[in-house]
């Protein structure tokens, strides 16, 4: 089957090649993969991984073969699923307890942007629930977290203000209460602040946050430092900064059923993804677009069967 394949030395950053088919463990199901999509953590991915590393974490697609334990989708259902990696194959090994069917209604291409944005984007969020009525600022929200996060955030009846890099950045963007380019312009205080942009940004979420609040800080887009003091709490006092990894921030069981959740807020309505569509032999042009901010929501890509 045709897989892409990391080539760190080569003249584009993954390759399409023949690789053998995937061998499922009992625990896992046999998935043809339609669609799936490109993270900013996966372009460093490409650099740091050896050549021939499978890459691949967020799928879409149709289950071939349940899990052999029987566990999971039976066969022919459509599902969403997250794997550790090689995911970006014409069909892949997928552990049947991190995926969830997908209503009717939902495109795989729709469903290929849930797992790993979605999920950080619902969790993170979780980190200031109940969020009915409650003010929240949300960095980086043109790109695949951040819009996921204020829509969520919105159908969670919470007053959003949301950080875009320029005007064109926040076109497409649906729930805020507003929208600003750049944290300076953002009036807070704030119960709770999504933080990905790392460097002045953290500084200027700590001088926006409330007394008790919380800031959670998932990213470093900016790759720049913050300095911090415990001064800088003198207004904010009590405030929390909680650190996020998605994949280990709730317990394994817990990938399903957010999955499922994901999905039903797509099928329901409630959750548009933005996406920027392409054929998975295009993915080496986008990849430098999401690297340079210029991809507005998630890259996903569909695999065209042979
Ligand atoms: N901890 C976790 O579990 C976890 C999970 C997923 C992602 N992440 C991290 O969270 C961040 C967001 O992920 P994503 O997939 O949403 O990425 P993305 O689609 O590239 O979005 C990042 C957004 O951040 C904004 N940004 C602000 N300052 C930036 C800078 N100096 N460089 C680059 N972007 C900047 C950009 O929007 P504007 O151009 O409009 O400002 C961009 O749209 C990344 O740092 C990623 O590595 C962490």
């Amino acid at each position: 089957m045709l897989a892409l394949v990391n080539t760190p030395a080569g003249s584009a950053p993954v390759e399409l090649r023949d690789v053998p088919e995937p061998r499922p463990a009992a625990d896992e199901a046999l998935v043809e993969v339609h669609a799936f999509s490109l993270n900013r953590g996966e372009l460093r991915l490409f650099q740091i991984r050896p050549e021939g590393w499978r890459p691949g974490q967020d799928i879409s697609g149709a289950v071939l073969q349940q899990a052999a334990d029987g566990s999971g989708p039976k066969a022919g259902t459509r599902v969403v699923a997250l794997t550790d990696n090689a995911g970006w194959a014409e069909r892949a090994a997928v552990p049947a307890h991190r995926m969830a069917a997908l209503p009717d209604n939902v495109r795989f291409e729709e469903a290929a942007a849930l797992p790993v944005a979605g999920l950080t984007a619902l969790r993170t969020l979780r980190h200031g629930a109940p969020l009915l009525g409650k003010r929240v600022l949300i960095t980086g929200a043109a790109g695949g977290v951040g819009h996921l996060a204020v829509q969520i955030a919105a159908r969670s009846g919470a007053r959003i203000t949301a950080i875009v890099g320029g005007p064109e950045r926040g076109r497409h963007l649906r729930g805020a209460e507003a929208i600003v380019e750049g944290i300076d312009q953002a009036q807070g205080p704030f119960a709770l602040i999504l933080e990905s942009a790392g460097g002045a940004s953290l500084a200027a979420a700590i001088a926006r946050v409330e007394a008790k609040g919380t800031i959670v800080i998932f990213g470093n887009s900016s790759g720049e430092p913050t300095s911090i003091s415990f001064r800088d709490f003198a207004e904010h006092p009590n405030a929390r900064i909680q650190s996020f990894s998605y994949f280990t921030s709730e317990a394994e069981e817990r990938f399903a059923p957010d999955l499922a959740l994901l999905a039903s807020l797509v099928g329901e309505g409630s959750l548009k993804p933005i996406l920027v569509e392409r054929s998975w032999r295009n993915l080496a042009e986008i990849g430098p677009q999401l690297r340079d901010r210029r991809i507005a929501g998630k890259a996903v890509f569909r695999i065209d069967q042979t």
